[in-house]
């Protein structure tokens, strides 16, 4: 199965302008691609499995590239949130993944976890996917605790069939790369954290192993890690906020992603 790679743009890209010329970048990587296996494919190569998320002020635009060209059938349009009665327009705008949770608005805007299923589950009822951002503050010895805590209180009241639709991103609020001492954790300890995660899923909402969601790993991803997060079979893709804004440090996130999809 390929690797989904998320770009959490933020409001690092602040203009229309901007967003295109990371996009045409990407653009001509994946031409690149294409390139090398023109003969005997039918069609566009199908290599990348990529999310865009831009700031709501030019989402529209956006999503209108992400249909041309290259992108179709690799990349789709995200949502950064999901505001109030946004839902329906999203839904026009072919926006088909909305991060919920993520700390920026959990800690800089005091969203609680009850306000984080709420979203959540507006978002499964319009039938987009939500990326349900799941990390502790700080590594301390209660982290097991608090991560136990988040997932019940943000996944309260959802069926085992909701929570398998859903994607999780483990994101360490310690090691996203606005943090002045962010350092990216290591695979070793994001699949120590996953699997409390799991276990909370699987013991008290009863999921079965078949039937648990997909797992991302978000913070600090750049070119130099993400291979080694993408190894593990347990770590279907990666959240990626900083390092996406910049063109050519994303594209080599994204040739490696490539090289690990072909490995697996
Ligand atoms: P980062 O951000 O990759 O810049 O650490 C990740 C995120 O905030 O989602």
């Amino acid at each position: 199965m390929k690797k989904l790679i998320v770009s959490n743009w933020k409001n690092y890209v602040a203009t229309t302008a901007q967003a295109e010329e990371i996009l045409e970048r990407v653009n001509d990587f994946l031409e690149s691609l294409g390139e090398t296996l023109e003969h005997g494919s039918t069609g566009q190569p199908k290599e990348l499995s990529m999310v865009f998320c831009p700031p709501f002020t030019f989402i529209k635009e956006v999503g209108n590239i992400l249909m041309t060209s290259h992108f179709e059938h690799q990349a789709v349009l995200g949502a950064q949130d999901l505001p109030e009665d946004v839902a329906e327009n999203f839904k026009k705008m072919n926006v088909r993944y909305v991060i919920v949770g993520h700390s920026d608005r959990r800690y800089g805007l005091g969203e609680s976890d009850e306000m984080v299923n709420k979203k959540l589950k507006d978002v499964l009822r319009n039938e987009m996917i939500p990326i349900v951002c799941i990390g502790e503050r700080v590594r301390d010895e209660n982290y097991k605790k608090f991560l136990e805590q988040q997932i019940a209180g943000t996944f309260a009241d959802l069926s085992a069939d909701e929570i398998t639709k859903c994607i999780i991103a483990y994101e360490p609020v310690w090691a996203i790369s606005t943090n002045p001492d962010a350092k990216p954790d290591t695979p070793e300890s994001a699949l120590e954290s996953i699997k409390i995660i799991r276990n909370v899923l699987i013991g008290d909402k009863r999921l079965a192993i078949s039937d648990l969601p997909m797992f991302l790993y978000g913070g600090s991803v750049t070119s130099h890690n993400v291979g080694d997060f993408l190894q593990h079979d347990e770590i279907s893709g990666v959240l990626v906020g900083g390092a996406s804004v910049d063109k050519e440090e994303f594209v080599k996130i994204l040739s490696i992603v490539k090289q690990s999809n072909e490995n697996n």
